[in-house]
C-alpha cells in the first residue's frame, strides 16, 4: 500500500502518531485491520506481515490473536500498532524454550522484539503472557527459560501507551539498546492462581539505553517494579503505583570482571510503593574478581510507602560478606544520590529499621543526601531507626542516621 510519495506517507503517519489529532491525514496512511485466523491457528505470521506492510495495524476490540511463534518486529520505521483487542502468547512451554529469541543480557528469552525508529504501540488492549503454566512449571524446574513479553530493542523514538499487560511468564518489559522510549499509562499485573508464585515478573528492566520515560502506570507484580541495569542514562520514572514488588532499583551493578557499568541521571518521582520488599534501592557488588562502574546523579523523591520491608536502601556490598567487602571494596562508585520526601510505613521485617545506607569502605560513596524522610515502622517496634556504614550523609534528615559505623 505504499502508493503515496514517501514524504506524504511519513507526514501522514508522524502526525497521528505524535498528536492523534489529525483524522484527515490518518485516512491517507495505509491501515490494516486484523481478524483471528480461527481456533487452533497461529496468528503471528499475519500480525507480522501486517506490521511490515501497513503504516497502521489494528487489532480490533473483541479480537484475540493467538501468538504461537516469535514476533520479529525489528528494523521497522514509522509504524502504529493499535491493539484494542488482545495479543495472547500460546503457552506451549516446550516450543518457546526452543524458539523464543535469545537475549544475551542475563541469558533471557523473548516473545516479541520491537525495534527500529518512530513506533507507537497503543489501543487500550491487552498483551497476555499466559503466565500460569509458566509459574507452575518453573516451581519444579528453576532453570526453565521464560520469555519476556515485550523487548524494545535496537530502537529509537518508541511510545507504548494505554496498554495492559497481564501474567508475564517472567519480565514484562526489557528496554535493550534503545533511546527515546516512553511508556505511558501501562497497567501490569501478574497474579498466580495456584500456590506457585509469579516469580521474576519485573515490570521494566532497562539495559544499555538512554532517555527512557516510564510514567502514569500501575504495576502489580512479584519482582522489581523498575530496574536500572548496566548503562542506563537519563531516565524519568514518574507517577507509578507499584504493589507487591521489589521496588525501584538501581542494579545490581559491577558484577562481572572486566565490565564497567554506568547508571547516570535517574529521577524517580511520585511513587506509591505498597507491600514491597524494597522502596528506593541501589545495589552494587563487591568482593574479589567483580566488575566496576559508577552510579551518579540518582534522585528518589516523593515516595509514599506502605508495608515495605526496606523503604530506602544502598547496599554497596551486595552478596558479599562484611570481611570480603572490607578486603575487596566495591569498584562501583556511588555519587550524588538524593532520597527526598519519602514517607509511609515499613513492614516491620527489619523491626524498627526503615532505612539502611551501607557502603564499601574507602569512600566509595559520596554526596549521599537525605531530606524530609518521615518513615515509620509498625507501632510495636517503637521509633524509626536508620542505619548506615562507611558513608557521610548530608541533608535535612542526616541527623536521623547515627554516626555511621566504619569498617
Ligand atoms: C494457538 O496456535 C497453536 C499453534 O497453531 C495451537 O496449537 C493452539 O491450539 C492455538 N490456540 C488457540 C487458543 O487457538
Ligand atoms: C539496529 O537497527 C538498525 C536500523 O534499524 C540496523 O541498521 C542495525 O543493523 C541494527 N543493529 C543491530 C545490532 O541489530
Ligand atoms: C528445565 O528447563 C530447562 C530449560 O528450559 C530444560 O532444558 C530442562 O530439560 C528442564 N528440566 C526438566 C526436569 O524438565
Ligand atoms: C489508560 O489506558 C486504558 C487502557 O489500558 C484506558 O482505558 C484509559 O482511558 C487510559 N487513560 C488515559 C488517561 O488515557
Ligand atoms: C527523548 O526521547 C523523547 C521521546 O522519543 C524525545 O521526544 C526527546 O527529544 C528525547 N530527548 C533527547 C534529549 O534526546
Ligand atoms: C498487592 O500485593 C499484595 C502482596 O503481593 C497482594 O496480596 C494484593 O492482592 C495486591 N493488591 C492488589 C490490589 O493487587
Ligand atoms: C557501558 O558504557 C561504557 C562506556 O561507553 C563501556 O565502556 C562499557 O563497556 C559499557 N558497559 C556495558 C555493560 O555495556
Ligand atoms: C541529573 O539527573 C536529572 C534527571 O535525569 C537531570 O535532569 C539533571 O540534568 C542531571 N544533572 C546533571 C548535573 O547532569
Ligand atoms: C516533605 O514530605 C511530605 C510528604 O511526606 C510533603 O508533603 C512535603 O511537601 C515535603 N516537604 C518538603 C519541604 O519537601
Amino acid at each position: 500500500m505504499y502508493t503515496l510519495p514517501l514524504s506524504v506517507a511519513l507526514l501522514a503517519i508522524a502526525l497521528p502518531a505524535l498528536g492523534g489529532r489529525s483524522p484527515s491525514l490518518v485516512a491517507r496512511a495505509s491501515s490494516c485491520t486484523l481478524a483471528a485466523a480461527g481456533s487452533g491457528k497461529d496468528d503471528a505470521p499475519a500480525f507480522l506481515a501486517a506490521v511490515k506492510s501497513c503504516d497502521t495495524t489494528i487489532v480490533p476490540k473483541g479480537v484475540t490473536l493467538n501468538i504461537s511463534s516469535p514476533l520479529d518486529m525489528t528494523g521497522i520505521n514509522n509504524k502504529h500498532i493499535n491493539i484494542q483487542g488482545k495479543i495472547s502468547f500460546n503457552p506451549d512451554l516446550g516450543y518457546w524454550t526452543g524458539h523464543a529469541f535469545y537475549v544475551p543480557f542475563q541469558a533471557q528469552l523473548a516473545f516479541w522484539l520491537l525495534g527500529g525508529n518512530h513506533i507507537l504501540l497503543d489501543g487500550g488492549g491487552t498483551l497476555d503472557g499466559q503466565g500460569q503454566a509458566w509459574y507452575d512449571a518453573f516451581a519444579s524446574n528453576s532453570s526453565l527459560g521464560r520469555p519476556i513479553i515485550l523487548t524494545v530493542s535496537n530502537a529509537s523514538d518508541v511510545t507504548v501507551q494505554n496498554i495492559a499487560m497481564v501474567n508475564a511468564p517472567e519480565w514484562f518489559n526489557l528496554v535493550n539498546e534503545a533511546k527515546g522510549v516512553v511508556f505511558d499509562n501501562v497497567t501490569l499485573s501478574a497474579v498466580s492462581t495456584s500456590k506457585n508464585a509469579a516469580k521474576n515478573t519485573d515490570g521494566w528492566d532497562i539495559y544499555r539505553s538512554d532517555n527512557v520515560t516510564i510514567k502514569n502506570s500501575n504495576i502489580n507484580n512479584g519482582d522489581d517494579c523498575v530496574s536500572f541495569k548496566p548503562n542506563t542514562t537519563n531516565v524519568l520514572v514518574s507517577n507509578l503505583q507499584c504493589n507487591g514488588s521489589h521496588g525501584i532499583s538501581v542494579g545490581s551493578l559491577g558484577q562481572y570482571a572486566g565490565v564497567y557499568d554506568i547508571v547516570e541521571n535517574v529521577l524517580a518521582t511520585d511513587i506509591k510503593m505498597s507491600n514491597a520488599q524494597n522502596g528506593a534501592r541501589i545495589k552494587a557488588w563487591a568482593g574479589k574478581g567483580v566488575g566496576s562502574g559508577i552510579v551518579k546523579n540518582v534522585t528518589f523523591t516523593n515516595f509514599i510507602e506502605s508495608n515495605v520491608d526496606n523503604p530506602i536502601v544502598i547496599d554497596q556490598c551486595y552478596e558479599t560478606s562484611a570481611s570480603d567487602c572490607s578486603e575487596y571494596p566495591s569498584n562501583t562508585y556511588i555519587q550524588d544520590v538524593w532520597f527526598d520526601s519519602i514517607s509511609g510505613t515499613s513492614s516491620g521485617k527489619e523491626k524498627s529499621v526503615v532505612g539502611s545506607l551501607s557502603c564499601s569502605p574507602d569512600g566509595r560513596c559520596s554526596d549521599i543526601n537525605a531530606n524530609n524522610l518521615t518513615l515509620s515502622p509498625p507501632s510495636k517496634y517503637g521509633a524509626a531507626t536508620y542505619t548506615c556504614q562507611n558513608v557521610n550523609i548530608t541533608g535535612t534528615s542526616a541527623g536521623l542516621f547515627p554516626a555511621c559505623s566504619t569498617t
